[in-house]
């Protein structure tokens, strides 16, 4: 028997067979076992999810001589009929599948529209299946619309796209429409499992999962992933293996690199950084593998614990960075790795880039975010507020002439003299030279302008420092 790989030969056959799409199956079942059938249909959904299957169950369905049914014939049974073999074998006449994304002009629609007047040669109902269906041009959607609204008796339009806001809402009104959901990584990991079990191969549960959340929903990317570990595995498939020959890193090292970054230790993050390099790992992977990581951590500090959503189980993370940082601080390092994975393709030097984000984790948890710094501005306001109204009527009444900068060692003595230190507020507005006392409004502006002043005088001075040599 030719080789057939793994995605096609499992392509399901029955309705029930659709992983992860029992709403989408029950509620076509439903429709055919009753006889209501629809004028056109849109499947709609992530690549890989079931949707080109399911039209062509759908085909069957309708065409088949016991239909239509919601159990057509299967592909051995004895008593196949002629109309679902030649859709099995893909030589139907009155099936036909149009790749929306090579047909898109007007004029193939127009080559439908005249066809489709000649009633089915065989059979029942003539189907058109039209996939991608979304990169029709305006003006084929336009000439199609008609025709799906009242289309010659027995023909069905089955249209699949990944692209549902792409498809005019003309035409999605005209149509019955079902939406795939990604398949929940349980369910490919069983259909993995299944694979195995028919070609007598031995899989550890882990490799399988760890698959599994690779292809992120799509069963198609789960079975190609799927052939190419099957291809190295020599009938065992296991994740030491896996790692191996995949340059995947184990969390035992993203443990080891996280921690020294926690630590703040820059020397010992570099080496491990070049490490995990000159074992081999590519730099897209190590970033990859790290944007996974700190995402995981997030996750978990979410309360999020389900090992088949983190890869892991909570404790093979480790408590040290765990405990380090908080929410806003991983999700900072998640878009510090994701940025680097988008930038990498334009980068001259991937891996100064990469060890300079490892450099950015020694300091993660010195990092402030916008929001926080705008709330300590706030804050900082709210205190010279507070300070003006709860300040003594002396020095309100002193305020009045001589609110300046330059009275602010009387504050400094007066200080001494009750209790020996200066409190926040009042160190605070001498390093900014504030005025003393009651100050106004204006007055408190101008401090928090001062405070976003020395942030930004740092920068100009130094540039003015290095533009000046
Ligand atoms: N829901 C599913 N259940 C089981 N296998 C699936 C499912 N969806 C996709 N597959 C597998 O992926 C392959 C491609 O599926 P297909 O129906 O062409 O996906 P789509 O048209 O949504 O991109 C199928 O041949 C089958 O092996
Ligand atoms: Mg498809
Ligand atoms: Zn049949």
């Amino acid at each position: 028997m030719p080789y057939e790989i793994t995605a096609n030969r499992r392509r399901p056959k029955t309705f029930d067979e659709l992983a992860g799409q029992e709403f989408v199956a029950a509620t076509l079942k439903n429709s055919l076992d009753m006889g209501q059938i629809a004028n056109a249909y849109l499947f709609s959904g992530p690549r890989g999810c079931g949707k080109t299957s399911a039209a062509r169950i759908l085909a069957r369905a309708l065409r088949c001589e016991k239909g239509p049914t919601s159990i057509p014939c299967g592909k051995n049974d004895e008593t196949i009929c002629p109309q679902c073999r030649e859709i099995f074998e893909g030589n139907s006449m009155d099936v036909l599948e149009i790749d929306g994304a090579s047909n898109t002009g007007v004029n193939d629609v127009r080559q439908i529209k005249e066809e489709i007047l000649f009633p089915p040669g065989t059979g029942r109902y003539k189907i058109y299946i039209i996939d991608e269906v979304h990169m029709l041009s305006n003006n084929a959607f336009n000439a199609l619309l008609k025709t799906i609204e009242e289309p010659p008796p027995n023909v069905v339009f089955i249209f699949a796209t990944t692209e549902l806001q792409k498809v005019p809402a003309t035409i999605r009104s005209r149509c019955q429409q079902f939406n795939f959901r990604l398949v929940p990584t349980e369910k490919i990991a069983a259909l993995l499992l299944d694979v195995c079990v028919e070609m007598g191969m031995h899989a550890e549960e882990e490799a399988l999962f760890w698959i599994a959340r690779e292809s992120t929903g799509s069963c198609r990317d789960a079975y190609t992933l799927f052939d190419q570990v099957i291809s190295f595995s020599e009938g065992n498939i296991r994740m030491e293996l896996i790692r191996e020959k995949l340059g995947i890193i184990g969390l035992e090292k993203l443990n080891e690199l996280a921690e020294a970054c926690a630590d703040g230790d820059f020397s010992l993050a570099f080496r491990l950084t070049d490490e995990l390099l000159a074992s081999g790992a590519a730099i897209e992977t190590l970033v990859t593998n790290l944007a996974n990581y700190y995402h995981n951590l997030l996750l978990i500090k979410a309360g999020i614990s389900r090992e088949t959503i983190l890869g892991d189980s909570v404790s093979g993370f480790s408590k040290k960075v765990l405990d380090k940082y908080d929410a806003v601080r991983l999700e900072h390092s998640c878009e510090l790795f994701f940025n680097l994975y988008r930038d990498l393709r334009y980068s001259i030097s991937p891996r100064f880039e990469l060890e300079t984000l490892v450099s950015k984790l020694c300091w993660l948890d010195k990092w402030i975010s916008p929001a926080e710094l705008g709330d300590t501005v706030e804050g900082v306001r709210n205190l010279l507020n507070s300070q003006e109204l709860s300040s003594n009527p002396a020095n309100m009444a002193a305020a009045g002439n001589t609110g300046n900068a330059g009275n602010s060692g009387d504050v400094g003595d007066a200080a001494d003299g009750e209790g020996g230190s200066l409190s926040f507020s009042e160190e605070f507005r001498r390093q900014h030279m504030l005025p003393q006392g009651g100050v106004d409004q204006g007055g408190i502006d101008q401090g928090v302008k001062n405070v976003l002043d020395v942030f930004e005088g740092t920068i100009i001075e130094e540039n003015i420092e290095e533009n000046d040599e």
